[in-house]
């Protein structure tokens, strides 16, 4: 890796957005300003970078952001950018404004391409972990994390009311494709009698015989979180084989969906992006190249990228403790 001083960044935000990005967005670019830095933003992830879609960012063009969910830059999965041919325009595009430094906001499929793409060509890369699914290793915290499990909190809280008024055991499923952190926070943080996650295998008939039990002593409500990710397919088919067991409950599945995706960033993720941000810039000034930012017992942590890439969180079989215990 070059010993050259990084004095042009770029920054981008990739995969799905997380509420927070534009705070992140927003401490890169000022800080890379504080301390002399050319910063440019590129547009939609990686296809920015392939499409020559990089803008020169200044202080006035991240103001009015820090409180607003998406991100100004945009975002996608490139699938173009796992391909060296796409690598190499993308290189050609940011060579040619001198652009000798980035920081990729995104998860563990974005860390993946950036650790590619330092591989390849000498330019440093600096990961802010930004995903509403927290499945990074090296972070107590993800950007969008916090904001999308009060989302989910706030709905699954409204869905009790109706549960209740109606007698109805309802199943609502939450987003993680492969991660059960806003399933599990947002179940036990509502009371939830079960939660569904790909972590770990689910006794159906354990579930099955206890909510039986819940029916006959008449208990008010019953919910059941599933992460869309877990074993058994998702709310929808959880509630199908539930509808089909338990025929005298009274069962409405509910989707919760890509509204955990939006929404104006909570105070702790707009915290979180700030310092992981001013700390990515201080990164590429300091010389530690191909790291992600993290945020480990309120310290900042550095993660080599490819061991970030290789580790999964992991789920503390305390919570699964907790929720049998407290939903009893
Ligand atoms: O990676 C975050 C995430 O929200 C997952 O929880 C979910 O499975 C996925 O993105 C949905 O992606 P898309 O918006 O492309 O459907």
């Amino acid at each position: 890796m070059s010993a050259k001083k990084v004095n042009k960044i770029a920054v981008l935000t990739s995969g799905g957005d997380a509420p927070g990005m534009n705070a992140a967005i927003r401490a890169v670019v000022r800080t890379s300003i504080y301390h002399g830095l050319e910063v440019f933003g590129v547009a939609r992830g990686y296809s920015g970078m392939i499409d020559d879609d990089i803008v020169p960012m200044d202080s006035k063009s991240v103001g009015n952001i820090i409180q607003r969910g998406g991100t100004i830059l945009k975002t996608a999965r490139c699938m173009e950018f796992f391909e060296p041919a796409g690598r190499k325009i993308a290189y050609e595009n940011l060579s040619k404004r001198g652009i000798n430094g980035i920081v990729v906001i995104g998860g563990d499929g974005s860390f993946k391409g950036a650790q590619k793409f330092s591989n390849e060509f000498d330019i440093p890369c600096i990961g802010i972990p930004g995903t509403i699914d927290k499945d990074i290793a090296g972070s107590d915290f993800t950007i969008g994390f916090d904001t999308a499990v009060n989302t989910a909190v706030e709905a699954i809280d409204k869905i009790r009311d109706t549960a209740d008024a109606h007698d109805r055991l309802f199943v609502v499923e939450v987003m993680g494709r492969d991660a059960g952190y806003i399933a599990l926070h947002s179940g036990i943080a509502t009371g939830a009698e079960n939660i569904l996650i790909p972590e770990s295998k689910t006794d159906m008939e354990a579930m099955i015989a206890s909510l039986t039990e819940k029916g006959k002593r008449k208990k008010l409500v019953n919910l059941v979180v599933v992460a869309e990710g877990d074993e058994y397919g998702g709310g929808n088919k959880v509630g199908a084989i539930l509808k089909e067991r338990l025929p005298d409950a009274d069962i409405r599945v509910c989707i919760l969906g890509h509204i955990q995706r939006g929404g104006s960033p909570s105070c702790l993720d707009r915290l979180i992006a700030s310092r992981m941000g001013y700390h990515a810039v201080e990164c590429l000034i300091n010389g530690d190249f191909n790291v992600m930012v993290g945020i480990e017992d309120n310290k900042m942590k550095l993660t080599p990228l490819d061991l970030a890439i290789k580790a999964k969180q992991n789920i503390s079989e305390e919570w699964l403790k907790i929720v049998k215990i407290l939903a009893s």
